[in-house]
């Protein structure tokens, strides 16, 4: 049976260790057949003597195990700390992040251990997707605050397809996740801010990841440690990642510089035919021939991962590269002819580099991620996917 390790930082939760610990150990864990769960308290030595308390109770349970910090060390040294022990001393399969003021209703433990019981390696409890909520008793300031600050995260790390980002429960499988990660150098490990990385490095190395709803609960006792500090280096630590998680951006520049070659090359190769191709033409075949350079390295390289296969899946692929294609000229058009309208043609080409850092590549950029190879799935997008699929099928079947 799978071995399931929650780890619970306490700092001053005296009142709420009190209830949670009988909550989980006597209520919560027995409802649970298929793993055998423990929780494992780590105090950064509360003045409250939180810690001398949970010391008291370990002989009464078996499942409960404390480790005591010499000071408060912040929220991520407590964590790894945590992570390490329930690893190597405990041989944890997973592990859990959790409040420990009730903010993460106990019962949700529940559902979370479930979805990684049917294969998920990493869950997160998510106040953001149908059925998650935060606390009705929130100013209107406050919930602007989180759903704003979440929004920001992802747009910085360019991650639509999950939707709370900052959440503080969360299941991580052992073997292929944690055990990958570099703990010790994990970002920002004396602040909030070090779930933001280890997200970022959770996702990359897990291969189900499952969003459960969270109904995020006030806090009952005791008052919240997260303070403006801990937000502003939440926000600059998603920056940095977002920067650094731009290999793929790269990539796509260099295919765009190549395909500007290609794309001459052949403007001066079929322009030696000149006397019997018509101009249009000559055109027209130099700029395919960047198209579909532009689609295979793009293809094999940029979007590797994601790269297409099969005949059928092939040829529309490329139909809907030459539209977006198509697109990409069709702004040009536009933006150039306003431009020069707007400031004289003597910025024609001055117009030009400006148009295809600002127009060409942010739309290039999208569609390929959101149609085309279907790295990011963007809701309005999936929208429209799902209408043309459905008229499809009426289609075929009347
Ligand atoms: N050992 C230790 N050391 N524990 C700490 C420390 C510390 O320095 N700071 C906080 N804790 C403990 C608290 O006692 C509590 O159990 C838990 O960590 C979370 O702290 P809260 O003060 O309850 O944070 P919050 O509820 O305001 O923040 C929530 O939202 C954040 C942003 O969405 C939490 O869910 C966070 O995990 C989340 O990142
Ligand atoms: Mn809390």
């Amino acid at each position: 049976m799978d071995k399931i390790v929650i780890v619970m930082p306490t700092y001053n939760e005296l009142a709420n260790i009190k209830r949670m610990i009988p909550a989980l150990l006597d209520d919560v864990f027995p409802k649970i057949k298929n793993a055998q769960m423990h929780l494992l308290i780590v105090d950064g030595n509360s003045p409250d003597g939180t810690g001398q308390y949970v010391k008291k109770l370990l002989k009464g349970y078996k499942n409960l195990h404390l480790l005591l910090e010499p000071e408060k060390r912040g929220l991520g040294w407590a964590y790894i700390w945590g992570f390490r022990y329930a690893m190597e001393n405990l041989k944890a399969d997973a592990v859990i992040e959790m409040d420990s003021d009730f903010q993460h209703p106990p019962r949700f433990v529940i559902p979370m251990v479930e979805a990684y019981l049917k294969g998920a390696d990493y869950v997160i409890g998510s106040r953001y997707i149908k059925g998650g909520s935060i606390p009705k008793e929130w100013a209107i300031s406050r919930r602007i605050v989180s759903y704003f600050g979440n929004l920001f995260i992802r747009l910085a790390l360019l991650n639509f397809k999950i939707h709370d980002l900052t959440t503080g429960f969360r299941l991580t499988k052992v073997n292929g996740v944690l055990d990958k990660i570099d703990l010790e150098n994990i970002r920002e490990l004396k602040r909030f801010a070090y779930k933001v990385d280890l997200l970022y490095q959770s996702i990359k190395l897990a291969k189900n990841v499952v969003e459960i709803p969270l109904e995020f609960a006030p806090r009952t006792e005791e008052k919240s440690k997260f303070d403006a500090k801990e937000m502003i280096s939440t926000f600059k630590l998603a920056i940095i990642l977002g920067i650094l998680d731009k290999k793929r951006f790269v990539k796509f520049g260099t295919v765009g510089f190549v395909g500007y070659l290609v794309n001459a090359t052949g403007l001066w190769f079929f322009g030696r035919y000149e006397d019997f191709l018509p101009e249009p033409v000559i055109w027209a075949l130099a700029v395919e021939m960047a198209i579909i350079n532009n689609f295979l390295l793009n293809n094999f390289w940029t979007f590797r991962k994601e790269r297409i296969r099969g005949f059928h899946k092939w040829a529309l692929k490329f139909f809907q590269f030459n539209l977006t294609s198509m697109g990409a000229l069709l702004i040009q058009t536009t933006v150039g002819s306003l431009g020069v309208f707007i400031f004289g043609s003597q910025y024609r080409q001055l117009l030009l580099p400006f148009i295809i850092l600002f127009f060409i590549m942010p739309y290039n950029y999208f569609m390929y991620n959101a149609v085309i190879w279907r790295t990011w799935k963007v809701p309005f997008v999936e929208r429209i996917r799902n209408i043309i699929k459905n008229k499809n099928s009426n289609f075929l079947s009347s």
